[in-house]
C-alpha cells in the first residue's frame, strides 16, 4: 500500500520492494514517453545504496535502451573501477540485461585532474539535450544530495541557479557521510532541476528525520536538499521506505 505523509508530502511506501517495483515501473513509463516524443531519453542516477535494487529492477525492463543515454548525478574522484565510484556501481548494476544497450556518460573518465575531470563531463554533458527525462536522487542524513555537501568547496556554483556549468568540482569537509571521497564531481542545480520525473529515494528513519528536518526553515547551504524541495519540480515523487 502507498500512503502518502499529509505532514511533509514524502510518499511511504511499507517495503522497500514495493517502492523499488513502483519507481522503475514510473522511471521506464517516463523513459519510454520521452523516446515516444522525442526518439530519446535522459537519465542522471545517483549512487550510494538507496537506489541499488531499484537500479537492479530496472535493468530488466524491457525499452528502447539503445535510445536511452544514462550519466550520474554526482562522481567520486576515484578510479571508474573502485569500489567507491558510482560509474562502477552503475555499470554492474543498471547497465546490464535489457538494459546493456544503454549509453553512459562517465563525469570521472580518465582526467588526472578534478578540474579536467569536470572539464570533461561539462562539455559531454553540453550534448545532451536539457532537461534530464528522469534524475534519481538521494539524500544523506546530513540533507546532503548529490554531491552538494554543506561548507563544501564549490558548492556556491552548484547551487547557483544561473551558472551554465553542468558539472562542478566539488571539495567536501570530510565527515563519517563522505569518508575519505572528499573530492567529487557534481550536476548542478540548474542542470538537475526540471527533470521530467524526479525521484527522491529515502529508507529509514534517519532519512525520514532528516527530510522532515529539510523541510523546516533555514539556508538552502546547511541542508542543500532544500534546493530541490523548494523549487517546484515538474513530476517529483519524494518516497520513503522504513
Ligand atoms: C553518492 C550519492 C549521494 C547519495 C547520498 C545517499 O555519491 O554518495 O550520489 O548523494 O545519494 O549520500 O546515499 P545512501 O543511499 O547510500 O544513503
Amino acid at each position: 500500500m502507498i500512503i502518502s505523509d499529509p505532514c511533509n508530502g514524502l510518499i511511504h511506501f511499507a517495503r522497500a520492494a514495493q517502492m523499488q517495483k513502483r519507481l522503475a515501473g514510473l522511471i521506464a513509463d517516463r523513459l519510454a514517453l520521452s523516446i515516444a516524443q522525442n526518439g530519446k531519453a535522459t537519465m542522471a542516477l545517483s549512487g550510494g545504496s538507496t537506489p541499488r535494487a531499484l537500479y537492479t529492477r530496472l535493468s530488466d525492463l524491457p525499452l528502447a535502451w539503445e535510445k536511452v543515454t544514462v550519466t550520474l548525478v554526482d562522481e567520486r574522484f576515484v578510479p571508474t573501477d573502485d569500489e567507491a565510484s558510482n560509474e562502477k556501481l552503475v555499470r554492474e548494476i543498471l547497465l546490464q540485461n535489457e538494459a546493456a544497450t544503454a549509453h553512459f556518460i562517465s563525469l570521472r573518465g580518465d582526467n588526472e585532474t578534478l578540474a579536467g575531470a569536470a572539464k570533461a563531463a561539462n562539455a559531454a554533458l553540453a550534448r545532451l539535450s536539457h532537461p534530464f527525462d528522469v534524475v534519481v536522487l538521494g539524500m544523506g542524513e546530513d540533507g546532503h544530495t548529490a554531491s552538494w555537501f554543506a561548507g563544501a568547496e564549490g558548492l556556491a556554483m552548484a547551487l547557483d541557479e544561473k551558472t551554465p556549468a553542468r558539472c562542478v568540482p566539488i571539495t567536501a569537509r570530510k565527515s563519517t557521510i563522505t569518508g575519505a571521497r572528499t573530492q567529487r564531481l557534481t550536476l548542478t542545480r540548474s542542470t538537475l532541476d526540471k527533470a521530467r520525473l524526479c525521484l527522491l529515494v529515502l529508507q529509514g528513519k534517519d532519512k525520514a528525520k532528516a527530510y522532515d528536518q529539510a523541510l523546516q526553515a533555514g539556508p538552502i547551504e546547511d541542508m542543500p536538499i532544500r534546493a530541490i524541495l523548494r523549487t517546484p519540480q515538474r513530476a517529483f515523487w519524494p518516497c520513503w521506505t522504513p
